[in-house]
């Protein structure tokens, strides 16, 4: 057996929050001469096991940042896959984030994702609002143009 990533970690000196930029799935793929996509996917694998982790040894918070604005303007089979990704990740995850107590919040444009992402994470929320345990954010359709653009149409409206 292998033994878990938190192996080496003082459980006595645990962050309360760790945020992470999901990045270097390009370069792992570049270095095993795969397409990009099997570096997302290969990297969503770690993230299941990140999540499991701090939710064993009872971090607070853990953000993710997964999917920028930006990221849009990646190569349509890239993006085609990272949607993919959103939605599997979800149908294969969810059961067990509900049963460890994580409660989901979403972070970003949900209004601007195709509908089945957006239905996706709107019903991972809804299933997880009232949990206790680890508080995980995911930051998708995110970007510091669009909050700024966002948090100045809200003003103008109040
Ligand atoms: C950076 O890789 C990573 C991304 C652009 C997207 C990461 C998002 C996912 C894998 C989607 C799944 C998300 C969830 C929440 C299930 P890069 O290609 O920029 O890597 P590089 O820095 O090595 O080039």
């Amino acid at each position: 057996m292998t033994a878990p990533l938190y192996a080496e970690i003082d459980l006595n000196r645990l962050p309360r929050h760790v945020a992470i930029i999901m990045d270097g799935n390009g370069r792992w793929a570049k270095q095993h001469k795969v397409k990009v996509a099997l570096g997302h996917r290969t990297g969503t694998e770690t993230l299941r096991e990140i999540i499991r982790s701090s939710s064993d040894i009872g971090i607070e918070a853990l953000s993710l940042y997964a999917f920028s604005t930006e990221n849009w303007a990646r190569p349509a089979a890239e993006v085609e896959a990272l949607m993919q990704l959103i939605l599997d990740f979800f149908a294969s995850e969810i059961d067990e984030l509900v049963r460890n107590n994580v409660r989901i919040t979403i972070l970003g444009d949900k209004a601007g994702l195709p509908a089945p992402q957006r239905e996706a994470l709107e019903d991972a929320e809804r299933r997880t609002c009232g949990l206790s345990g680890l508080r995980l954010n995911i930051a998708v359709n995110y970007g510091g143009r669009a909050e700024l653009v966002r948090a100045a149409r809200q003003l103008a409206a109040e």
